[in-house]
């Protein structure tokens, strides 16, 4: 039998310490699958006297996980502290500068940083595998890389934050609001003690433009996200959603356009009959539309120490499966010196259906303006609808349009506003297609 792949594992908090114990647990049918043993030779965390939960007396303990990365007795560093900058970056670029094939969780990492490391792991002919990154459990790294080769992405889409969506989900199934989810949420630890990564969309559009890199062949472009969290999705719009068959879902998009590549991060309608609809709770799920196969989504665990642990583990395995001086494949799925640069589109040319509910003044008149507004942009709608509130002075008026622009919707809100008819701030929010 080859000899073992040696693995060293910095952080052992959530994940490092699930992938240790799934290593460890997992040995004998790891060896058989990969031809080889696995074995955690280094790990390296903050705190040596932490119970783990796993035996790691065997393997030698480092305070600083760039000493691990360049440790002589490691073909594998693992990189599962967290963060796009200190340890976490320095260790993994020590790591693939020393020749060791690097395995990372590491989403905001790759966001930031990803094309400059990929270009020094290609460089040194090691692997950088990051399947945990996107999505968790779900094997969508390895299906964009190998399994579609040959196919043109169109499209790809996809629920990438399990906070968000729970707290979605709660809020439609028991007519909950934003706030009281979120505390739960927090309660469960399914969000941390300051959500606004996770609620605000930052979290998602990491994920989101390592898949675009992936999707398009463009350059990692996370700064370059439309961004609009879920903070302030009311009731209103859930009901008002569930009323008119849609379900209210935060997706990260990246499309090609006639004008650029498109990513954005918002809350979105989908039609309720949707499979991404189906997708509840701390679920995540991508859908990915191609020349060659059509549609494929792929869902389930998103986070937790075992999920992100398996996708980890199957990383590593890839790597002792591999054979010394395999060319393998460039890590964005085109050598990172050729990834092009991103063309963004903007955002005011987004085409799309979109949902408006508006909060006005109980007025002659105010419904004929709103309209008036709407045809002077050339918005046609799929309907409009006014409803009586609690407050006698006060209605609501939802609107559904057919396809639009961005441009064009802005230019009716603001008109709508100037008309000085508006209680509140419009509320807007894109409807997106899917099977
Ligand atoms: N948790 C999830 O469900 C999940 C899902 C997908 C991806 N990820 C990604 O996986 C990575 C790890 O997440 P996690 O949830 O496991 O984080 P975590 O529970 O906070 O664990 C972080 C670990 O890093 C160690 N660490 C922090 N600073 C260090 C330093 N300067 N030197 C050495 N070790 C250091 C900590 O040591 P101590 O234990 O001694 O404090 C801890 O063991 C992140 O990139 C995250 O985005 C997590």
């Amino acid at each position: 039998m080859a000899d073992a792949l040696r693995v060293g594992i910095a952080g052992l908090g959530t994940v490092g310490a699930s992938v240790a114990r799934v290593l460890a647990e997992k040995s004998a049918e790891l060896t058989r699958q990969c031809g080889r043993p696995i074995s955690v030779t280094a790990v390296s965390a903050r705190d040596a006297s932490k119970d783990r939960g796993v035996d790691l007396s065997g393997s030698t303990w480092f305070v600083d996980p760039v000493k691990l990365a360049a440790y002589a007795e490691i073909d594998v560093f693992v990189e599962l502290i967290g963060g796009d900058e200190g340890p976490a970056k320095a260790s993994v670029k020590a790591a693939l500068e020393a020749g060791r094939h690097v395995v990372t969780a590491n989403k905001a990492l790759l966001a930031k940083h990803g094309v400059a490391l990929a270009e020094i792991a290609e460089k040194n002919g090691v692997l950088l595998n990051y399947e945990a990154a996107v999505a968790g459990g779900i094997p969508v790294i390895k299906t964009m890389r190998e399994a579609l080769a040959g196919n043109s992405v169109s499209r790809v889409f996809g629920i990438l934050n399990g906070t968000c969506n729970y707290i979605l989900t709660r809020m439609e199934a028991e007519g909950l609001s934003f706030e009281a989810c979120l505390a739960d949420a927090q309660r469960l630890g399914y969000a941390e003690a300051d959500p606004t990564f996770d609620i605000e969309g930052n979290d998602t559009a990491h994920k989101l433009s390592i898949l675009t890199a992936l999707a398009f062949g463009t350059k990692i472009a996370a700064s370059d996200i439309y961004l609009e969290g879920i903070s302030n999705i009311s009731q209103a719009d859930i009901q008002a959603a569930a009323d008119l068959g849609y379900r209210i879902k935060l997706l990260g998009v990246a499309q090609r356009t006639e004008s650029g590549i498109e990513q954005r991060v918002h809350p979105t309608m989908v039609p309720t009959a949707s499979v991404i609809a189906q997708v509840h709770g701390v679920t995540n799920a991508v859908a990915i539309e191609t020349d060659i196969l059509g549609e494929l989504l792929l869902s389930g665990p998103g986070a937790g120490g075992n999920a992100t642990a398996s996708a980890v583990v199957g990383d590593i395995a890839d790597i002792a499966k591999s054979r010394p001086g395999f060319q393998h494949g460039p890590v964005f799925g085109w050598p990172a010196k050729q990834l092009k640069p991103y063309k963004k589109a903007q955002m005011r040319s987004h085409a799309g259906g979109y949902f408006i509910r508006l909060s006005v003044q109980d007025r002659t008149g105010v419904f004929a303006a709103i309209a008036k507004r709407m045809a002077d942009n050339d918005i046609s709608l799929e309907s409009i609808v006014q409803r009586s509130t609690e407050a006698k002075d006060r209605k609501t008026v939802i609107l559904v349009t057919h396809e639009t622009t961005e441009a064009a919707v802005r230019k009716a809100t603001d008109g709508i506003t100037k008309d000085g008819h508006l209680i509140d701030k419009p509320q807007v929010i894109r409807i997106e297609r899917a099977a």
